[in-house]
Order: structure tokens, then C-alpha cells, then sequence
């Protein structure tokens, strides 16, 4: 089992690269096998979750071939099979499998998704898009078998607002008889994203971003090669980290518009932020005043920085009520700052901090990819040693983290520990 072991107490300084959106990239991968032929994904993560992603493609029969930021997926002599267990329990974008198996082969049989618990995760919106669609669904042993003689455009209306469900429908969609319209649509960067390399693959779909998507139907998809958008989880996560050791760091390879509403909530709480064109500089402060978040979806505050606000807000003068809109009980991390010395309370969907509580290293545990973030950030702000285990859902999301908090000056470092039986 893998540690991280963070010495506290130094202020980040520095720049530091974003790489390519580990959101999109896990949507992306499967939207390269629509065409029955080769897609090149450039600005890919260096993640465990794109990894993964790629061996199960292979698993399916597909060619690819990763090389550093590149992977190459030709998918030609790829095959119908199910994949019922295995490798997709382990991601929860796994689900995207089945929008663009059913619209490749017009079936799909794929284990219910495992990632990151945070509460109840349903996915009937997407199931919903499907049969709209035309699909056939029925749940056998924990698997979803999808099938459809022939999908047919129709106009879709998402009872909630959901990332996951736009693009599998899109997915789906591209290959239906006539137009699908997607109302109440998701409008994250990632969806135009996906939107961007399915247009430059064949596919007609015009107003991903906004919440009515339209998709025409095409018949065969070919070749493209397309450049992810840059993580503003990543970056976020970053600046965040930056406030809170009272460092300056610059942020480069971002969309800082991605970045508005966590700019405008950390100049709230008086840090100071530069933007550039492609890159935003954050200036810790002295103090900070406590604010209130929620979460909501794009372009409101994304759940994804909630926890690693809430590491921060520890710091801050007053009290901060944090509110998670989109995933009410997504405050696993709250013990472990506990035992970090926060005062933090869980009140329903809320978590109520009382700021100025100086943080220091014990032993924590990330239970989830981003509050594993917020972990390492509360570590860098602690005094002391913080040792981190759940290493592995740190490594799903973050490119290469020991390494560019290193470059910024942190104390940090990886342990292998054999347990002893
Ligand atoms: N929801 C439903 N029914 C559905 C789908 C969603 O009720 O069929 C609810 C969810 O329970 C949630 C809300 O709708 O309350 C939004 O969920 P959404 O479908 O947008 O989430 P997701 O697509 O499963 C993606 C990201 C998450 C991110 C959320 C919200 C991927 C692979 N995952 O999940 O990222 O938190 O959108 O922005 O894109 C992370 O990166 O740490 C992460 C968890």
C-alpha cells in the first residue's frame, strides 16, 4: 500500500502546467470508438483512470497505444462483448461505454460503474435517454444489457442536470435516424469537448455548452486527431493549494473563463489573483475571510473544489458554510481535517467550518479522489507530518501531483509500505 507523507509549512512558489482534463479525456476514450477507425488523443492525463480506460478498449478488441500524452485508438476490428465485471467496476465513467457501444453495435452489456463514493449516484437520466432513444434495458446480475434494432432521434428532457447523462446521450444520438434534441443539457467545457471531437470524427451536433443540444444523426464516423481541453479541476486544486500556504504560483495551460466562479470566491475571501490569457497567478495572503459555496452545476462552484475549499476555509477569519447541491454527502473528508484539528460540522448537505484552526500532521485517510485533494492541501497547510494512505484515488485524477508540488517547493514524499499480516 502506497503513502504520501506531506512536511508542512511551506509556501508554494513557482509555475506550474495543467495537463489535459481528466473529465473529458474518460468521455473521450470511448467516443473514439464510435469511428471504425483510428482517433489520436493528444494532452491526455498521465492518471490511472486513462490507463484503465485503455485496457479495457483492448479488452474490447481495440488497438492502443499510449505514448506520454498521446494514445491511439483504432478500433476497426473491434467487436461486440460484454463487460460485465472486471475494469469497469473500477471507474464510474465506465457508463459511457454504453452510449457508444449501443451507438456503435446498437448493444451493450456493461457493469453497473464503480469511482469515487459520494453518496448515491444514479444514472437514471442516462437510462432514460437511452429508451427514449429507442433502447431495450434490462438489469441482469448487476449488469445493464442495451438493446436497440435502431435508435431514432426524439427530443429528450433531463430531469436533472447532468454531466454524464448529455454526453451518453450524444453518444448515442450521433448514430440515431434523424435529430435528437437534449433539453436541460449539462454545459461543462467538457461536454464541448466531447461535442468537438465527435464533430471532427463525422458527427453533426450543434449547441453543447448551452442547455439544448442538437444532434443529427450520421451514418460512419472516420478518423481525427484532437487536443484535450486543459483540467480545471486540476488548476483549481492548485490555486487553492497556493491560497492556502500563503504562496504565488502561476497556473499556465488553463482557461481561466473555466476558472470564473472559484476566482471570484477566493477573491471573496481576499486572495489575490492575476489572469492572463492562458494562465491565472494566485497570491496567498495573510488573512482571509470566511465566504459561503455552493455547489452547482456549470458555470455555478463545481462540487469537485468543494472539498478542497473546505481545507482551505479552516484558515479562514469567521465562520463558512459550504453547500454540496450535487452531491449531498460528499463530506467524507470532514473526520480526517477533524483529526487535523478543524472544526467542521456536517449539517445535512452542509458543512459548517469554523476558520482559524490551525491544521496539524496525523495520520488521514482520502476516501475519494477530491477529498483525497483536500487532504493534501490541509497537509501543506498543517504543522507537522501529515501521512496520507488511499493513494490510489489520488493517483486516478492527478497528474504526476508529488512532482509539481515539489517543483512549488513542498515537503513531500512516497512510501510503499508492505503490511505486515
Ligand atoms: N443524477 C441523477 N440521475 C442521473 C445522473 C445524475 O439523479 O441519471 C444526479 C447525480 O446524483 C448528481 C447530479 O445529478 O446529484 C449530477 O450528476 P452528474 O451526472 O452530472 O455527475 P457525473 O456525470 O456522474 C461528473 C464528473 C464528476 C463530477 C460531476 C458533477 C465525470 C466522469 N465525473 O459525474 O467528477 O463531480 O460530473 O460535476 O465526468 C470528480 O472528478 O471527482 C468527479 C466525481
Amino acid at each position: 500500500m502506497e503513502k504520501l507523507f506531506i512536511k508542512g509549512g511551506q509556501k508554494l512558489q513557482g509555475r506550474i502546467q495543467i495537463n489535459g482534463a481528466k473529465n473529458s479525456a474518460v468521455a473521450l476514450i470511448p467516443a473514439a470508438i464510435l469511428a471504425a477507425s483510428e482517433v489520436i488523443l493528444d494532452n491526455l492525463p498521465d492518471i490511472s483512470d486513462v490507463r484503465v480506460y485503455g485496457e479495457i478498449l483492448e479488452e474490447l478488441g481495440a488497438k492502443v497505444a499510449l505514448d506520454g500524452e498521446t494514445m491511439r485508438i483504432d478500433s476497426t476490428e473491434m467487436r461486440l462483448r460484454p463487460m460485465p465485471n472486471g475494469k469497469v467496476k473500477q471507474l464510474r465513467a465506465s457508463y459511457y461505454l454504453m452510449g457508444a457501444m449501443l451507438g456503435r453495435f446498437g448493444k451493450a452489456i456493461i457493469g453497473m460503474p464503480g469511482g469515487c463514493n459520494l453518496g448515491p449516484r444514479p444514472i437514471d437520466q442516462h437510462i432514460k435517454g437511452f429508451e427514449a432513444l429507442g433502447a431495450v434495458l434490462t438489469h441482469e446480475q448487476g449488469a445493464l444489457h442495451i438493446q436497440a434494432d435502431k435508435l431514432v432521434g426524439t427530443k429528450i428532457y433531463l430531469d436533472v442536470v447532468s454531466v454524464g447523462a448529455t454526453i451518453n446521450i450524444m453518444l448515442a444520438a450521433c448514430r440515431a435516424q434523424g435529430t435528437t434534441v437534449i433539453e436541460n443539457a449539462a454545459k461543462e467545457p467538457e461536454i464541448i469537448d466531447v461535442a468537438t471531437l465527435l464533430n471532427a470524427m463525422g458527427a453533426s451536433i450543434k449547441g453543447a455548452g448551452t442547455d439544448v443540444i442538437r444532434i443529427k444523426g450520421v451514418d460512419s464516423f472516420h478518423s481525427c486527431r484532437h487536443s484535450i481541453i486543459p483540467d480545471r479541476i486540476e488548476a483549481g486544486t492548485y490555486m487553492i493549494a497556493a491560497a492556502a500556504t500563503g504562496g504565488d504560483v502561476t497556473i499556465d495551460n488553463i482557461i481561466p473563463r473555466h476558472l470564473e466562479s472559484l476566482t471570484a470566491k477566493l477573491r471573496e475571501m481576499n486572495v489575490e489573483i492575476e489572469e492572463e490569457d492562458d494562465a491565472l497567478r494566485v497570491k496567498g495572503q495573510n488573512g482571509y475571510r470566511a465566504i459561503d459555496i455552493k455547489t452547482l452545476p456549470y458555470p455555478g462552484f463545481p462540487t469537485d473544489l468543494q472539498q478542497p475549499m473546505t481545507a482551505l476555509l479552516t484558515a479562514a477569519e469567521g465562520t463558512s458554510i459550504v453547500t454540496d447541491n450535487i452531491y449531498h454527502a460528499r463530506f467524507k473528508h470532514v473526520d480526517h481535517l477533524i483529526n487535523m484539528g478543524a472544526k467542521v460540522k456536517v449539517e445535512g448537505r452542509s458543512a459548517v467550518i469554523e476558520g482559524r484552526t490551525p491544521l496539524y500532521g496525523v495520520r488521514v485517510t482520502a476516501t475519494d479522489l477530491r477529498a483525497g485533494a483536500a487532504l493534501v492541501i490541509a497537509g501543506l497547510m498543517g504543522d507537522g507530518v501529515t501521512e496520507i494512505s488511499g493513494v490510489s484515488h489520488i493517483d486516478r485524477g492527478y497528474s504526476r501531483l508529488e512532482e509539481k508540488l515539489i517543483s512549488l517547493g513542498a515537503q513531500m514524499w512516497r512510501e510503499r509500505k508492505i503490511e505486515s499480516a
